[in-house]
């Protein structure tokens, strides 16, 4: 495949050129190595191994069985297959709450394994968490919005952000994640007016929309939702590509296209 043998890694300098230059951010989640090679050939710009696997992989209810062990097994077969897109990976949930000492040293795990940056759960208490790890040397991603580590403090999986005070108190979380590093924030069932908003605040982070509208800066979905193979209901901010393209790598081709288009998430995937 010439596109994999001219692959250059994406490193986090390109993830901040293509958000400074208006480009739309493709991100997927991926769990093991054989999607991983696949991803690369379609142009997906950022994987990321989500604690999602709890759900998707494993069958729980919630993310919150996932470890560090499975964090670190899952990052690896993702990065033996792939030569090209940038990597992510999730701290699970108790691997990084405790303390920054602890964060900073389950975030070593998974970059020895092939993570180029870690994602964070939380608002604003998490931003001295962030500081450390960047003045560290890891690239943080920050998680607003729902987070789903925290889905029994929420009460469910529901959208946040909703009314004035809730906007205003998400964007100051952004704010403070930002001034503390964070190059990249996933912003999660959110308004797409407050998702717009706090993508305008930021200065030189990126914000991926799931479920938060079309204005962020890239999207991302879970692989499984996008080709329709996750049990229960569909959320509504899913799309899944399948029925317009017949097989998973016309998908993830389709949703990368739809991605940089702006023509994915339409309207119906808001709130
Ligand atoms: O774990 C995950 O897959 C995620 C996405 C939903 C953003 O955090």
């Amino acid at each position: 495949m010439a596109y994999l043998e001219d692959a250059k890694p994406m490193k986090l300098g390109d993830i901040a050129r293509l958000r400074a230059s208006g480009e739309k951010i493709a991100m997927l989640t991926c769990y093991d190595a054989s999607f991983a090679t696949m991803f690369d050939s379609c142009g997906v710009d950022a994987i990321l191994v989500g604690d999602s696997l709890g759900n998707v992989v494993q069958g729980h209810a919630t993310t919150l069985p996932v470890t560090m062990e499975h964090m670190e097994y899952h990052t690896a077969c993702v990065f033996r297959g792939m030569r090209q897109s940038f990597l992510v990976t999730d701290l699970p949930f108790g691997a990084y709450q405790e303390s920054r000492e602890q964060a900073m040293r389950n975030a070593a795990r998974l970059l020895a394994v092939g993570a180029q940056m870690v994602k964070v759960e939380g608002g604003a208490y998490m931003a001295e968490t962030v500081r450390f790890l960047v003045e560290r040397g890891v690239p943080v991603c920050a998680h607003i919005g729902l987070t789903p580590q925290a889905v029994h403090q929420l009460g469910g999986y529901r959208v946040q952000g909703k009314g004035a005070d809730a906007a205003a108190a998400m964007k100051a979380d952004a704010l403070a994640l930002e001034q503390a590093g964070a190059a990249m924030m996933v912003i999660e069932m959110t308004p797409s007016d407050v998702a717009a908003d706090i993508t305008r605040a930021m200065k030189t982070c990126a914000t991926i929309g799931i479920g938060a509208g079309p204005s962020c800066n890239g999207q991302v979905l879970v692989l499984h939702d996008m080709i329709g193979v996750s049990p229960g209901k569909r959320p509504r901010f899913v799309r899944n590509f399948i029925p317009d393209t017949g097989t998973v790598e016309g998908a993830v081709r389709a949703y990368v296209k739809a991605v940089k288009d702006g023509s994915f998430p339409a309207g119906e995937h808001g709130y």
